[in-house]
């Protein structure tokens, strides 16, 4: 199997992957959705909002800090923010996995369920800074499930520039297992702080080490990234 790469100017990115994600949606339009949240996929978001409609489509958040309610790190209040309060009309169904619930377990066994229910069409990924996926950290399997996790040390770090002041220890996100398990996954890299850690995803052996070197063993993956991110790489498919 291969994963596709396709790089476009930086400037040129956010306009480029918009284009291809309104596509998407005009096709499917009951679509069922992972998103991620963050720094990368912002500026999609952004863009998408003004013209994409979402009124059909089924949305699963990816993952979660156990932060405090209001925290602007928390997923929920990014997603929040760059995408669903930018859109005219509301997605109507969107599941999140909620550290509130009685038990972080049962939780995340409910939204696994719920993911399971009819399966993924599209998930969208960003790329972690240690090559992790959601917050499958480095040393996750490709059968993990969804699941309560400690966030990586860089990972905790790094939620700085989401806006948090105390990092989080722990999260829950959607398992190794049920991404993989998407009928087309799109993992998003731009900018230069991301190079090195997509050329190790993409020609360093298939290992946990680098839970997003699985993605080259998916049937439906493609890369899309900015040239600053792709620098060392060229375009096309990658065994
Ligand atoms: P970022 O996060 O888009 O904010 O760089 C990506 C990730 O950690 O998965």
């Amino acid at each position: 199997m291969s994963i596709r790469l396709e790089v476009f100017d930086d400037e040129q990115w956010t306009a480029r992957v918009a284009e291809r994600w309104l596509a998407y949606m005009k096709d499917h339009p009951a679509a069922r959705l992972c998103l991620p949240t963050g720094e990368t996929p912002r500026p999609v978001y952004d863009r998408v909002a003004q013209d994409g409609d979402f009124r059909e489509s089924t949305v699963f958040l990816l993952d979660e800090f156990d932060l405090p309610v209001g925290n602007p790190g928390r997923c929920d209040q990014m997603i929040q923010h760059d995408f669903l309060d930018r859109l005219p009309q509301p997605i109507p169904v969107l599941h999140r996995l909620d550290f509130a619930a009685a038990s972080p377990a049962e939780e995340c066994w409910r939204i696994e369920d719920l993911v399971d229910d009819g399966g993924l069409d599209l998930t969208l990924l960003g790329l972690g800074g240690n090559g992790h996926l959601g917050l499958n950290e480095p040393g996750s399997l490709p059968s993990s499930t969804t699941r309560v996790v400690e966030v990586a040390p860089a990972t905790a770090a790094a939620t700085h520039r989401y806006g948090t002041v105390e990092p989080p220890e722990r999260g829950m996100t959607l398992g190794l297992r049920p991404i993989l398990d998407s009928r087309e996954i799109w993992l998003f890299v731009t900018g230069s702080h991301k190079a090195a850690i997509l050329e190790r995803m993409m020609i360093s052996p298939i290992s946990p080490d680098v839970p997003a070197t699985f993605l080259r063993d998916h049937a439906n993956a493609t890369v899309f990234a900015d040239r600053s991110a792709a620098g060392r790489l060229s375009s096309g498919v990658a065994e």
